[in-house]
């Protein structure tokens, strides 16, 4: 079995994040969402990687993953136009032959791992397995129709009535006969060669698709109030009390806080579960529960909750900062005539003074 992982896309709805970054690279407890993809296709014994890349942003995925030894996986990069799903797998035919595949999407986070899916996809000898989970908002996804038997009768992107509230989640295994019903489908009203429309083709070609409903978390990071609740949730399961950087006696630290090397923490209160990178600098500030800070970040004077701040940014003199994501090489300061919380959503190299 292969992996397919999609790190290609637009992402205008993270605009300006994205004029520097790929949208999949934005951290989430201070690592990015695409390294947590990583660890679930790898978790799950594939070593043969393809990652499909946008022309814009591909230099910055690479940077990233390298050459992939890290999670002892194997990556090619496969450079696409964002014409859709469907034709994110078209290009990546020559790395996928005649192998059954994993895909995932590269800018969406799991609380489980894949590895029931794969093995069911095999004991079951399927053409497609799919993950649905219920949400509340069905048409801002593909959505699935399923029978009394739990067998997948009808699939839809994006629909205006939604049939069911079973929304396509991006993760989904497929044999080679995938790429027969690519061949037959016609781009969408979005003119994307859909997935979605890919599937509906292998169930009425007769193939064998089948479904499996996610009981654990599930996260679209499209825009910033999603990072923000994927930041949140990680934080809450995954950081432990580790402090590797130095917290002088005036500063207390409670809950479950991770604070790397090289950072400073002086007369300040961090209050868990909070990330904070390497060599950052707090002073004299309180950082508030489900906030991460990236690397060489500095502080000052602030209180600050509810938020990811990437690295190289400096905060001053900010009473309340909440419910924002800043980017990198941000600077965010007081003027004196500032009051009452900030909202924010700041890209890469912003300067603001309020
Ligand atoms: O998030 C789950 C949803 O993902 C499913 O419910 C939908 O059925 C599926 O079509 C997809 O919908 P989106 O419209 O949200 O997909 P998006 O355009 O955000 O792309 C998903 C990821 O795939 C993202 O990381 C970018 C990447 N991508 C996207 C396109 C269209 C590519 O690498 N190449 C592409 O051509």
């Amino acid at each position: 079995m292969k992996a397919l992982i999609l790190s290609g896309g637009k992402g205008t709805r993270l605009r300006p994040l994205t004029f520097t970054t790929a949208k999949q690279l934005i951290p989430v407890a201070n690592k990015p969402i695409l390294g947590y993809v990583l660890d679930q296709t790898s978790q799950a014994g594939i070593e043969d990687t393809a990652i499909i890349i946008a022309p814009e942003t591909g230099g910055f995925v690479k940077d990233y993953v390298k050459d992939g030894s890290s999670w002892g996986i194997r990556v090619e990069y496969i450079t696409q136009e964002p014409l859709g799903l469907a034709h994110a797998v078209k290009t990546a035919k020559h790395f996928l032959n005649n192998d059954s595949f994993v895909m995932c999407l590269g800018d969406n986070l799991l609380g489980e791992g894949i590895n029931k899916l794969v093995e069911k996809f095999n004991r079951e000898k399927l053409d497609a397995l799919i993950l649905l989970k219920k949400v509340e908002n069905p048409g801002a996804f593909g959505v699935a129709v399923l029978d009394e038997n739990g067998n997948v009768v009808k699939l839809i992107e994006k629909p205006k009535q939604p049939p069911s509230n079973l929304a396509l989640v991006g993760v989904y295994i497929f044999s080679p006969r995938i790429h027969e019903a690519i061949e037959r489908i016609k781009p969408s009203w979005r003119n994307e060669l859909e997935i979605t429309d890919a599937i509906q083709e292998l169930i009425d070609m007769g193939c064998n698709v089948k479904s499996e409903i996610l009981n654990a978390w599930w996260l679209d990071t499209g825009k910033k109030d999603d990072i923000l609740t994927a930041n949140s949730i990680v934080l809450d399961e995954y950081i432990k009390y580790e402090i590797c950087g130095s917290v002088d006696n005036q500063s207390k630290i409670t809950g479950r806080v991770k604070i790397e090397k090289g950072s400073v923490i002086v007369n300040s209160i961090i209050r868990g579960p909070v990330a904070i990178g390497e060599n950052s600098y707090i002073e004299n500030s309180f950082i508030g529960p489900h906030t991460s800070i990236g690397n060489n970040t500095k502080i000052f004077e602030s209180s600050i909750e509810h938020c990811v701040i990437l690295d190289n940014t400096q905060v001053r003199e900010i009473e309340r900062l909440e419910d924002s994501l800043l980017g990198k090489d941000v600077k965010v300061s007081k003027n004196n005539k500032g009051r009452g919380a900030l909202r924010l959503m700041i890209g890469d190299y912003s300067e603001i003074e309020v």
